[in-house]
């Protein structure tokens, strides 16, 4: 499988999320077309993907009005008919309907989202290993 990963980060933890799973999937046999951040998404990788994920971070209250960073730049993404795509986000103490936002923000752009995951700012090892192992066998099962 070929996946593109687009990241939208501002202190570093999704960057970092990104990389991660981008290891994980390597370990499994799948190349990684592009890691690119969201707001100059790499157009080619894009193109060459079976898979494209997306990620981003939480921004609110903590505790209300939680909401994924960078949605209006997640309904500009490049049209991505025919993708399937995953979405993560990563934060620090709730991330309340993120996944929920995102994943309606990249079915908009075309692409059939299969799931998603919130990962923990101090469990990135573990949770983005969550994620790629979900994503393996999610689309092992199809
Ligand atoms: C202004 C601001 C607001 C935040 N609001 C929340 C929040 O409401 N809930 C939460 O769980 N984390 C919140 N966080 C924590 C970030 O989601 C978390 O640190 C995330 O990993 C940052 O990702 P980044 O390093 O890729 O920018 C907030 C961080 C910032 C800077």
């Amino acid at each position: 499988m070929k996946a593109a990963i687009l990241v939208e980060s501002l202190t570093g933890n999704t960057w970092k999320a990104g990389e991660k799973i981008a290891a994980n999937l390597q370990q499994e046999h799948w190349s990684i077309t592009s890691l690119s951040p969201v707001k100059s998404p790499d157009f080619a990788g894009i193109q060459d993907a079976d898979v494209v994920l997306v990620g981003t971070w939480v921004h609110g209250l903590f505790v209300v009005g939680q909401a994924p960073w960078a949605i209006d730049k997640l309904r500009a993404l490049p049209a991505m008919a025919g993708k399937t795509a995953a979405v993560f986000c990563t934060f620090a103490l709730n991330p309340g309907k993120s996944l929920d936002g995102m994943t309606r923000a990249v079915s908009s752009r075309g692409a059939d989202v299969i799931g998603g995951l919130a990962l923990h700012r101090a469990k990135l090892d573990a949770h983005c290993e969550e994620f790629a192992v979900r994503l393996v066998d999610s689309l092992a099962a199809r």
